[in-house]
This record gives C-alpha cells, structure tokens and sequence, in this order.
C-alpha cells in the first residue's frame, strides 16, 4: 500500500515537471507551451523590413545573417545554433515567438524576454519567415 503510493508520487512528478525545451525526435518540433500556443503576428509581413535590422544587431552572430545556423560564433557552440532558414518551413509564428522568449534550455540560445520588446520579437518572427 505505502509502496503504490510512494510510487504514483514519483510517477507523477516524472510526468508533471516543467517539460523539457529540447526535442528528443529528429525533424519533430517540441509542442509550443499553453501560453505561447496560437499566438499569430500582430505585426504581419511588413514587420520584417525592421527585423532584419533587430536580427542582424542581436542574432546574426551565431545563426548567420541569412539564418543558416553558420554565423562567425557558431563554430565555438555545441549545440550550433539552430538553421531558422529550415526551421522556417515547419515551425509556425507561435513555435518562433515561443522560442526567441523563453530561449532554449541546455544550449547558448538566450531567452530574449525582457532583453527585447515585444514587438521587436514579433518583427523578427516576421523576418525568419522571409528566410529560405
Ligand atoms: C549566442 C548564440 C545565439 C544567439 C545570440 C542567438 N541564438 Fe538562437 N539559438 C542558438 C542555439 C545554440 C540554439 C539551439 C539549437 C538547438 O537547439 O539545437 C538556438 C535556437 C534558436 C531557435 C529555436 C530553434 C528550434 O529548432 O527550436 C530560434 C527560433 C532562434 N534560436 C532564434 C534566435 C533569434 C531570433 C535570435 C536573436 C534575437 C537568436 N536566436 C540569438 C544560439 C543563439
């Protein structure tokens, strides 16, 4: 009896801690958060004329300043920064949003909440969405 009960508390602590940022399946995205999940651009496609320029100054340097994952700090990080030209054809604006917030744990991805606006976030979901 107190070993079930023992049991079902560690398994639900297993199954209930705050969710693993880091995709254990190749090519299959990680689920966006509830408070991230259906968000779109406020902005719209305009928004990337000025993402570039926020992205350029802020992502560049390890992603590249085509988002290709192979900007000149790159080379020094494991894991490399993330090719958001390929990222672009499966990841929706909420995924983007979601991640340049909250940054991804285990790696030098920095969560830009705070760092950057808002809006400044959603010009550069705008802009990844314009790289190929
Ligand atoms: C210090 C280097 C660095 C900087 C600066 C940086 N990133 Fe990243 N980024 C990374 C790394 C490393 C990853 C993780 C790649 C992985 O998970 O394999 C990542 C991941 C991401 C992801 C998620 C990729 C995925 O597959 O889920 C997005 C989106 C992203 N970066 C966008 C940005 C944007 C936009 C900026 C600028 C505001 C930025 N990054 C700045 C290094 C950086």
């Amino acid at each position: 009896m107190m070993f079930a009960f023992v049991s079902m508390i560690v398994l639900s602590a297993c199954g209930a801690g705050p969710s693993s940022t880091i995709s254990t399946t190749p090519g299959v995205l990680p689920a966006v958060p509830p408070d991230y999940a259906g968000k779109s651009n406020p902005f719209g496609s305009d928004a990337a004329v000025a993402g570039a320029v926020v992205f350029k100054t802020n992502c560049a340097a390890c992603h590249g300043d085509n988002g290709l994952g192979d900007g000149p700090a790159s080379q020094a990080l494991d894991p490399r920064p993330a090719n958001l030209a390929a990222l672009n054809q499966k990841a929706g604006d909420d995924y983007l949003y979601w991640r340049i917030n909250t940054g991804v744990t285990s790696t030098a991805m920095p969560a830009w909440k705070g760092v950057l606006g808002d809006e400044q976030i959603w010009e550069l979901v705008a802009f990844i969405r314009t790289l190929k």
